[in-house]
């Protein structure tokens, strides 16, 4: 998929769905959470949510006082929506409406966390587009949390192909500059109480070293 059908298809999902009508709405991120936790981070460190979307993760993190948070979609909608939810708090956070496979990222960062965005790149030039990304806008000792459906996932989101992962295929696919520190297996409820496995892996980058 290029980027005006990725842009086209996820504005459509976020101009028409309520918060709560999208699979992959949750009322709470704890899994992000404590793996962000895990990776040593506090409020002044440099974030970056790949596919944030219109997620509360941003609200966690704003609440507990960071800021130095960015959240990157490709839809502008799913931007706007976490916007107007946080309200005046929004202007400690930079939002940035591109697609991660196109995206120059501008600074470094402490910690790359992505929830089920990765797992749309079916197309082997956009994987490449997004671990380039990452390798430039993670500083060296910086960690990815990377978040898709598992092995035993559902192979569709949002009515598109995924590519499922355990913490080995991601671990290959990211390649050794990326160590493994630590892999859970997840199940998330939609709000309509269908099962979905994830897995959410966090690496050290030790890339530049
Ligand atoms: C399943 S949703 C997950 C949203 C959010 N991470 C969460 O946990 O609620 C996938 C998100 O990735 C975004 N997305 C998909 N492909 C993208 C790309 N190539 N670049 C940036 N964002 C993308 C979509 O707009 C959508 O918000």
């Amino acid at each position: 998929m290029n980027t005006p059908d990725r842009q086209t298809h996820w504005q459509n999902v976020y101009m028409t769905k309520g918060e709560k009508e999208v699979s992959w709405f949750q009322e709470a991120p704890t899994i992000s959470l404590e793996l962000i936790a895990a990776t040593g981070a506090g409020p002044a460190s440099a974030l970056v949510d790949i596919g944030g979307g219109a997620s509360r993760l941003v609200d966690a993190l704003v609440e507990r006082q960071y800021h130095a948070v960015t959240v990157l979609d490709v839809s502008e909608a799913a931007l706007k929506t976490a916007k107007d939810r946080i309200g005046p708090a929004a202007h400690v956070v930079t939002w940035i409406a591109a697609d991660v496979t196109a995206w120059k990222p501008a600074q470094q960062y402490d910690v790359w966390h992505d929830r089920a965005a990765f797992h749309f790149l079916t197309d082997p030039r956009d994987r490449d587009a997004y671990r380039e990304r990452l390798t430039k806008a993670l500083r060296p000792g910086g960690q990815a949390i990377i978040g898709t459906f598992s092995l035993l996932g559902p192979e569709k989101c949002s009515g598109l192909p995924v590519v499922r992962y355990d913490a080995r295929s991601l671990g290959d696919f990211l390649g050794p500059a990326f160590r493994l520190q630590e892999t859970r297996d997840h199940e998330h409820r939609t709000p309509w109480g269908s099962s979905q496995l994830f897995q959410f892996s966090r690496f050290v980058f030790e890339g530049g070293r």
